[in-house]
């Protein structure tokens, strides 16, 4: 048989296999599952899983099969007590799960439905795109998609589409320890910050987005991700302690404006607006939090006003320029550009601009990533690798190979060739810890690891392959001699 006809059949069986179980599915959708109790679906959740706003039963089309079956599971276990669901989910057998689950997955999503008030939309918007960093909330597409459609597989959800009412319950659930099916509490401590105000904001937007139809559009993420730019943005209400930017309602109207506009572009979506200097597939905001704004990710309100510098890392007094520059040698991998190109000018316009009254040559709190006190122990790559399995592997990938959407990083690698390479900030076991230590896991940061963990698991990852330091001379051994007399693991394999 040649490689072609057994492709083919492949195809046909798998493609026969998920058809039967899709109509499995349809059956026990239609008729109830073969234990008596689990009851047929369509009374609540409708034969093509559009679902019920008015009665907060959820829509389940077009979610992934692997996130229903999970959910299906947790009603089992008790991780989440619904008295509805749990003894329904108890009913079904193991393959009547999978086989709902399957048929649900594939049935075109209900449309949006938009009758909330703008201003709710508005604010909604923000607090998705965004976050409210200062109240410690990520940006709700980090982990659910783009524009909310899902990162696909067991864990992130699509929000777009789903009704107001579920999410409002769902976010509820969270808050009063109903729901604990959530991989290492990611949802608790984002449902714990939120207001009820931002939940009803929220799920109004993302039950006005249309929910990507994977059965018959063609339509990428890419097109439903062009949202307009979040003009409006309120500062930070209560963030006492530090230096607070200004908020980008304040960019001005002109040239300047557009040029800080700008830089904030390069920053967030390096990979499109500066692609021809990044040689890797990061972007700056991948490392400096919250669009560079966050404290204790290096904000670049902290650096402009401590340039120029001495560093030893180049043995010469720094300028701002050469500090950017730096991050896309090694950081980004790539080559700087020019100090005269618009986009230095508009990373700098940017610096400048986010460190409105900040004084010259004073080294504000929050500046940086945070000293972490030496370990108790020396730190070990096999703890680390137990660290990176329970609570980073997730997002970033059981390879630290990161996670794509729609052919893009959505979670970025944190080794191998798309990384930062072996001459990178980052690379050093310390400064990888003290980052990892205040900002990871997402939205947990200083939170769940403790500072041990945080060397550990720096360790693990920073022992792992990345594209070479560019400055490289003769050999590994030479180069590490000369660039790297510091606390790394400069050339090592990673046993990967
Ligand atoms: C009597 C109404 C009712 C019936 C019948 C019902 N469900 Fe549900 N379902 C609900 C409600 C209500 C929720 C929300 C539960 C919560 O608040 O945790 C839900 C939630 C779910 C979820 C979680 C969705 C998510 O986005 O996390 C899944 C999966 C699910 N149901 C599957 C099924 C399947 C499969 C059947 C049929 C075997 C079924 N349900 C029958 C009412 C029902
Ligand atoms: C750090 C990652 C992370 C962030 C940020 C995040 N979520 Fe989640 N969210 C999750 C995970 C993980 C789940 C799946 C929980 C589970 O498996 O039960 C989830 C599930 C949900 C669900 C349940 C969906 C369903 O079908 O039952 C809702 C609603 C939700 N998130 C809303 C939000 C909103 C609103 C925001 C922004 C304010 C947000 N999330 C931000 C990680 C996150
Ligand atoms: C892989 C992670 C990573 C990426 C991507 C990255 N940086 Fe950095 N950046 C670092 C690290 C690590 C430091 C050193 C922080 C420290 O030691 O306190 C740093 C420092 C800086 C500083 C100086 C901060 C200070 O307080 O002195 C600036 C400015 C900066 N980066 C800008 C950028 C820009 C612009 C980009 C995108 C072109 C970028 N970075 C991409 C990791 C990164
Ligand atoms: C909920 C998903 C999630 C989890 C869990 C998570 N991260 Fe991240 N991580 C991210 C995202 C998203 C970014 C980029 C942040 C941004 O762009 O706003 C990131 C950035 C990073 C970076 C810098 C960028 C890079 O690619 O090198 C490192 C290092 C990192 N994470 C390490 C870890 C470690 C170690 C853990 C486990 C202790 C962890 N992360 C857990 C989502 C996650």
């Amino acid at each position: 048989m040649n490689r072609r006809v057994l492709l083919i059949c492949l195809i046909v069986v798998t493609s026969a296999g998920s058809a039967a179980a899709a109509d499995a599915g349809k059956q026990i959708v239609l008729q109830g599952g073969s234990n008596p109790g689990a009851t047929a679906c369509v009374t609540c959740h409708g034969v093509n899983g559009t679902g019920n706003a008015a009665a907060g039963f959820p829509r389940l089309a077009g979610l992934s099969a692997s996130y229903l079956e999970r959910q299906l599971e947790a009603f089992r276990l008790g991780t989440r007590t619904t008295a509805v669901m749990a003894p329904i989910a108890k009913a079904l057998t193991g393959s009547e799960s999978a086989s709902v689950s399957e048929y649900y997955a594939h049935q075109h999503p209900p449309a949006p439905q938009t009758q909330a008030p703008p201003q709710q939309l508005a604010a909604g918007m923000r607090l998705a795109i965004t976050g409210d960093w200062a109240n410690g909330i990520p940006a709700c597409v980090t982990c659910h998609g783009p524009a909310g459609q899902g990162i696909g597989g067991p864990y992130f959800p699509a929000l777009a589409g789903q009704h107001a009412s579920y999410t409002v319950s769902q976010i509820q659930a969270w808050k009063d320890g109903a729901r604990t099916s959530d991989p290492i509490n990611l949802m608790k401590s984002v449902a714990e910050a939120l207001t009820q105000e931002q939940v009803e904001a929220v799920a109004a937007y993302f039950a006005s987005l249309p929910a990507l139809d994977k059965n018959t559009s063609a339509e990428s993420v890419d097109a439903l991700a062009e949202l307009p730019p979040t003009h409006a943005e309120q500062t930070p209400a209560d963030h006492s302690e530090g230096f607070i930017p200004p908020s980008e309602a304040e960019i001005p109207d002109n040239e300047f404006g557009r040029m800080v506009w700008l830089g904030k572009k390069v920053f967030v979506h390096t990979q499109q607006a500066a692609s021809k200097y990044a040689g890797n597939a990061l972007n700056c905001v991948n490392c400096h939090l919250d669009r560079g704004r966050l404290a204790s990710s290096a904000p670049l309100w902290g650096a402009w006003p401590m340039y120029p510098a001495y560093r030893g890392k180049n043995d010469k007094v720094n300028t701002m320029t050469d500090r950017i520059q730096g991050c896309f040698t090694f950081s980004m991998n790539g080559s700087p550009p020019p100090g005269d190109s618009k986009v230095m000018t508009a990373l700098l316009a940017y610096s400048y601009w986010l460190a409105q009254g900040a004084p010259t040559g004073v080294a504000l709190p929050g500046s940086g990533y945070p000293d972490l006190p030496d370990p108790e122990l020396a730190p070990s790559r096999e703890r680390g690798r137990a660290v990176f399995e329970g609570n980073c592997a997730l997002c970033h990938g059981a390879h630290g190979q990161g996670k794509k959407v729609d052919g893009a990083y959505w979670f970025p690698p944190l080794w191998g060739p798309d990384s930062y390479n072996w001459g990178a900030g980052m690379h050093r076991v310390n400064t990888a810890a003290s980052f990892i230590n205040a900002n990871m896991p997402l939205g947990l940061g200083g939170e769940l690891l403790t500072n041990q963990q945080a060397w550990d698991v720096a360790a693990y990852i920073d022992a792992h392959p990345r594209p070479q330091d560019p400055r490289y001379e003769n050999s590994v051994e030479q180069t590490d001699e000369r660039f790297h007399d510091h606390n790394c693991f400069y050339g090592e394999s990673g046993g990967e």
